[in-house]
């Protein structure tokens, strides 16, 4: 075998493990590492927030999209949900979208807050 020959299949058994731990992870309901949130420290109304939020944001990808996306801005939450809420058969009416960037805007508040941010 020529050197080449060998680096190729070496390649070619990288991906293929690659390839075979994909499933593992592939899964649209499971939960994952950042896919939910404890909320039982959180005020009661953000905790009922919160699950409008799980059941609603949770449609189409994971949780872990909206709480590990790095915004700050609540502007930019406000466009994000109402982009969201105008996709095909998303099932978030206006009174869910207004709920659901209570508990982003409280989970997201800045790091500055009086209160030192997120739990
Ligand atoms: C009907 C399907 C659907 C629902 C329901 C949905 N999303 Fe999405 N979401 C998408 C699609 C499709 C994308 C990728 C395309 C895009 O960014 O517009 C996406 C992407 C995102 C992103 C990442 C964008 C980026 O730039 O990485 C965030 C954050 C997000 N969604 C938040 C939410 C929140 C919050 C909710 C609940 C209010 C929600 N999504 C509900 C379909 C949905």
């Amino acid at each position: 075998m020529t050197t080449d020959a060998r680096s190729l299949r070496a390649l070619l058994l990288a991906s293929a493990v690659v390839l075979a731990a994909l499933p593992a992870c592939a899964g649209a309901n499971e939960a994952r590492h950042g896919d939910s949130v404890d909320v039982s420290k959180y005020p009661p109304e953000i905790q009922s927030a919160y699950r409008v939020f799980a059941r609603r944001c949770s449609r189409c990808h994971t949780l872990a999209r909206p709480l590990n996306a790095h915004i700050e801005d609540p502007q930019h939450w406000i466009r994000y949900v109402h982009r969201m809420r105008l996709q095909p058969g998303s099932g978030i009416d206006h009174t869910n979208a207004d709920v659901i960037l209570r508990f982003l805007l409280y989970y997201h508040r800045p790091k500055t807050a009086p209160d030192g941010g997120k739990p």
